[in-house]
């Protein structure tokens, strides 16, 4: 019930073991122009992950949910060794467009981009001896992971899979929205979004669906404002719909924990700066920061 329910509300195609909701391209073709400027994004927590990976020795880096590869540009052009993975061959489009592009310089020749599926990622993605030193996964994207069988259990599997793929003494780096905020109001927070702050995104409508009463999904529909490529033309509307779980903070850092099998240290930020409960300012999105210890 629930299946035939998300699949109602989203226009993705179905892949092989995963609903790929970017499957019909639509989101994929706009998702620079939803982002806005790349370097204008990571600008805000760039120098945040760059202190964070030299605090804890990192040199590898996954990159889990790399999409058109945004935060993996990013990373190699620090001189990170990146290997990237999604779900979605028509987001890798773009990620593998610019290591071709770029392949005359040293780290983007050695940028490694695999499709892989977080249900599957042992078997999707050779592990490199104990772990990478860092995995990332940012920009909301655990999210899109359903919930079909009304257990989490697809959620646990795919953070223990992705746990897996962290060394010991490495690190996890993951985020949501700020959900028990869009629970409690049916809206984002109000301010400035992190990640997606484009002029071009002209609205956003946010729809809540419950399930016996329980939060279930977050649909939202996007519309961007597409420049026209010809002189004279006039610019074009484009939307597309994407759905999340709606990870409350406390219950997703259980998650973790259990994903890690309590051996971790955690910590939380909203809008990556320190965040205490209650505080004034209600951040757009939590970051989620994740010390394997054994
Ligand atoms: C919101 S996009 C973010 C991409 C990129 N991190 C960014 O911030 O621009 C989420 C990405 O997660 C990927 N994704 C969703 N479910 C996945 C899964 N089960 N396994 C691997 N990737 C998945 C999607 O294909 C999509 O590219």
């Amino acid at each position: 019930m629930v299946d035939s329910v998300y699949r109602t509300r989203s226009l993705g195609v179905a892949a092989e073991g995963l609903p790929d909701q970017y499957a019909d391209g639509r989101a994929a073709r706009v998702w620079q122009l939803y982002i806005g400027d790349t370097r204008g994004r990571t600008a805000e927590y760039r120098s945040w992950l760059l202190a964070l990976l030299r605090q804890h020795r990192c040199r590898s880096v996954l990159d889990v949910a790399c999409g058109t590869g945004v935060d993996s540009i990013m990373l190699l052009e620090e001189g990170f060794q990146v290997t990237s993975v999604d779900a979605s061959d028509k987001m890798l489009k773009y990620a593998l467009k610019e290591r071709w592009e770029r392949r005359k310089e040293e780290p983007f020749d050695r940028w490694v981009i695999e499709e892989a599926n977080w249900l599957t990622l042992e078997k999707d993605l050779e592990k490199p001896g104990d772990g990478f030193d860092a995995v990332i996964c940012l920009g909301n994207s655990f999210a899109h992971l359903p919930d079909f069988k009304g257990d989490q259990s697809d959620h646990k599997l795919a953070l223990r899979n992705i746990a897996s793929m962290v060394r010991p003494g490495g690190v996890l780096v993951i985020d949501h929205r700020n959900y028990d905020h869009i629970l409690a109001t049916g809206c984002a927070p109000p301010g400035k979004n992190i990640y997606y702050k484009s002029d071009l995104t002209k609205d956003i409508t946010t729809s809540v669906l419950l399930v016996n009463n329980k939060a279930h999904m977050v649909t939202l529909d996007y519309t961007v404002q597409v420049p026209p490529t010809e002189a004279g033309a006039a610019p074009e509307l484009s939307t597309f719909r994407l759905s999340y779980y709606p990870h409350r903070l406390e219950a997703f850092t259980a998650l973790l924990k259990c994903a890690f099998q309590g051996k971790c240290q955690h910590s939380v930020l909203g809008d990556f700066q320190p965040y205490i409960p209650g505080q004034a300012h209600v951040p757009c999105y939590f970051i989620h920061v994740v010390k394997k210890t054994a």
